[in-house]
């Protein structure tokens, strides 16, 4: 299908920050973008936007009915019930991580996160001044997991939040009910809030379903703050629009302290963009799905045939494949090695936490020309390493 074999040329002309940070021999394979183009009904909505020069001041967030779509959505896609009051735009998710951590806990206090890990996970709790209380997801023989007995050991009196990433950026992983259950128990007992970044929701990739950690029932609901938006699915990152959604009457009001001009969530282009992805976009969505299978796939079979060496789980949801090359042994970070010897341009582990020393993370969320040179660059770089160790 043409949406999803952009060439290079066309995608080198992008201003994106993806296609233009490094040199022009490089292929990008980092930040998560997918190099897709987007829904049909999205570029009609923003061309209508721009033919009619619609960019004066946008409706208050309540009455662009966004709230009330997600709530729809939500409730359709993952059976989960939610109130419109109980959702508020904001600007990102990123966003929303900040002021979650500075509306819920106070500087010095515990936040747990799970490395390797998407790196403003680590950032927000440093620059917010929040102790970081690393509870890294363990390696086991059918994947990473949740590590309980860690988690029970790891935390004091002062611990305040779970921050938790599920679908989970870099490993992949979709959270099983039970695990997420096991973690819902853990949280009520421990009087934890969560903050769940569930940005990658509605990228699975297996056959499982995505489960909200609020939808588990009352008790979590109520610390549970979800953080989730259209701009990874429907590949709109740079509109800049997300959702928070509060648990309880009690969450919403204390984020009600949050300035609302600090807040944003009120762009006229994306509320167009997101409007029209949540009410035209899911054949496009669907047909992208089975573009990224087939890409998951591929690295898969590429990886197990051609590297046996680089231990790799095929991820559960998202577009991106962590892949641990410890045992490739090369002589410098891998990042930094297929960097300047194949010219191709991954996620640097290091970046994820400690967790990722000699990982990379490889975003599959290209053409299959594109993805299979990539693959190449890659093999030739671990070939040559394997000749000149
Ligand atoms: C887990 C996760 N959260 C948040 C973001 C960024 O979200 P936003 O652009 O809404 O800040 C990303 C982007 O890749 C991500 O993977």
């Amino acid at each position: 299908m043409g949406i999803y074999n952009v060439n290079e040329h066309t995608l080198r002309l992008k201003t994106g920050v993806k296609w233009s940070h490094y040199q022009t021999d490089v292929l990008p394979a980092w930040v998560a973008d997918m190099d897709f183009e987007v829904a049909q009904p999205i570029k009609a909505a923003l061309a209508n936007r721009v033919e009619t020069s619609d960019y004066g001041y946008p409706v208050g967030q309540q009455q662009t009915s966004l709230p009330e779509l997600f709530c729809e959505r939500v409730k359709k896609k993952f059976d989960w019930d939610v109130k419109s009051d109980s959702v508020l735009l904001i600007n990102d998710v990123v966003q929303g991580l900040y002021l979650g951590l500075q509306t819920f806990s106070k500087k010095g206090e515990g936040v747990v996160v799970q490395p390797p890990i998407y790196p403003p996970f680590l950032h927000s709790v440093q620059e917010t001044d929040r102790r970081l209380v690393s509870v890294p997801l363990v390696l086991r023989a059918n994947g990473y997991g949740i590590d309980f007995d860690r988690l029970q050991s790891s935390i004091t009196k002062s611990t305040r939040i779970f921050m938790l990433c599920n679908p989970h950026n870099p490993t992949g992983r979709s959270f099983s009910r039970r695990e997420l259950e096991e973690l819902a128990d853990f949280c009520c007992r421990n009087d934890l809030l969560i903050l769940s970044d569930e940005i990658h929701a509605d990228l699975i990739l297996n056959d499982t379903d995505h489960i909200p950690i609020a939808s588990l029932g009352s008790d979590i609901a109520e610390r549970t703050v979800t953080l989730m938006s259209a701009s990874k699915a429907f590949n709109i990152a740079g509109l800049c629009l997300a959702f928070a959604h509060f648990g309880s009457a009690n969450l919403r009001k204390q984020f009600d302290s949050v300035p609302r001009h600090t807040r944003g969530g009120t762009n006229t282009l994306s509320i167009a963009a997101v409007h029209a992805a949540w009410t035209q976009g899911e054949e496009w969505l669907e047909n992208t799905l089975g573009m990224l299978r087939e890409n998951r796939d591929l690295v898969s079979q590429f990886v197990a045939s051609r590297w046996p060496e680089v231990v790799y789980y095929p991820p559960e949801a998202t577009y991106l494949a962590w892949l641990d090359m410890r045992a490739l042994k090369l002589s410098s970070n891998p990042y930094t090695h297929i960097l300047e010897e194949g010219r191709v341009a991954l996620g640097n582990g290091v970046d994820f936490g400690a967790e990722g020393v000699q990982h990379v993370r490889l975003n599959f969320a290209t053409s299959h020309d594109i993805l299979v040179s990539i693959l190449e660059r890659i093999d030739k770089v671990i070939v040559s390493s394997r000749e000149h160790p």
